[in-house]
């Protein structure tokens, strides 16, 4: 039988199947029914040093090839967030996803959760909240931000990035040279729907964030690319929805995929469904382990 655990970080997963940040994972109770399903780690929602409201509705539309969101990272906070999960325990890793406007907001908010948690994601790039997304405009900013946290916690960081704005490989980069120890690619991409019968804007936001199957080959794209120029870890994101694309985004050059948009259309057993076709296909294709697979499509 194949090998389908997958070691990124020093951390060893189940299966490569994570859930993408803030679909699912608000709270503890969440997060135990995903690891009940068969996630391979955990991803929480975005947290922040304080609670955060987010955007009044509607929040989210459902376009043909996807959603498009701006709920604003709402969140109770990461001592809240804390609160609940010391009730909880784990089999399997939990990142907690972070963001912050400034560096110091990060590693505060990171430290809250130092000994409850196995690893950070670092939320740089929600498209519909300016103050983090401008974060990653610069180098500079990512690799404050990267090396306060990096030099105060002693857990993996995985530094998450969008398309929007600096090339996605020069924001890796930055974040590699400042201690992080993986890429997650990708955020949503800035998008919007209009209402026809009320001539205006369906989110009250305005703008959101486009998730799931049209962003499916940009983030197979931007994991590609990253695959060539990082030498670390990657987090493959955004689209994928089938045994098939999960295999594309390893071979592309991901360790790990996370799924978002996907959970709201399936049942939750999609984590044993693409973990049980995974293992049928590497079994048959002759790869003895998942890590076997990561960067084929890059060649010798
Ligand atoms: C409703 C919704 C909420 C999201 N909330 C967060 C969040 O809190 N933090 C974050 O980093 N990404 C967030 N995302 C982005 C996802 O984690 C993921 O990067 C994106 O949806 C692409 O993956 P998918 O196409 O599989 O959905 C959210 C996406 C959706 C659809």
């Amino acid at each position: 039988m194949s090998n389908i655990t997958v070691n990124v970080a020093g951390l060893t997963f189940r299966n490569p199947f994570l859930p993408a940040a803030g679909i699912l994972g608000s709270t503890p109770s969440s997060l135990k029914r995903l690891e009940r399903e068969g996630a391979g780690g955990l991803v929480t929602k975005s947290l922040s040093l304080h609670p955060r409201a987010g955007y009044k509705g509607p929040v989210i539309v459902e376009v043909e090839c996807g959603f498009i969101n701006a709920i604003g990272l709402a969140n109770p906070g990461v001592t809240k967030f804390r609160e609940w999960l010391t009730e909880y325990k784990f089999e399997i890793p939990l990142i907690a996803s972070i963001y912050g406007y400034t560096a110091s907001d990060f590693s505060e908010a990171t430290n809250i959760l130092a000994d409850i948690v196995d690893a950070y994601e670092l939320n740089l790039s929600c498209p519909s909240v300016t103050e983090v997304s401008s974060l990653s405009e610069e180098r500079e900013k990512i690799a404050e931000v990267v090396s306060q946290v990096t030099d105060s916690v002693d857990k993996p960081v995985f530094a998450k990035f969008s398309i929007e704005g600096l090339n996605i490989v020069e924001k890796a980069k930055a974040a590699e040279r400042a201690g992080a120890s993986g890429i997650v690619a990708i955020n949503t991409i800035k998008a919007m729907e209009i209402d026809v019968s009320l001539a205006k804007p369906v989110l009250k936001n305005e703008i959101g964030g486009l998730s799931g199957p049209a962003i499916r080959p940009i983030a197979l794209r931007s994991v590609y690319e990253l695959y060539r120029e990082v030498n670390i870890p990657i987090i493959g994101c955004g689209g994928i929805s089938s045994l098939e694309s999960a295999v594309k985004f390893l071979m592309a050059g991901a360790s790990l995929l996370e799924i978002g948009s996907i959970l709201a259309r399936e049942k939750l057993n999609i984590f044993r469904k693409l973990t049980r076709e995974l293992q049928f296909f590497l079994r048959e294709s002759g790869y003895k382990n998942v890590s076997k697979l990561v960067g084929v499509a890059h060649g010798a």
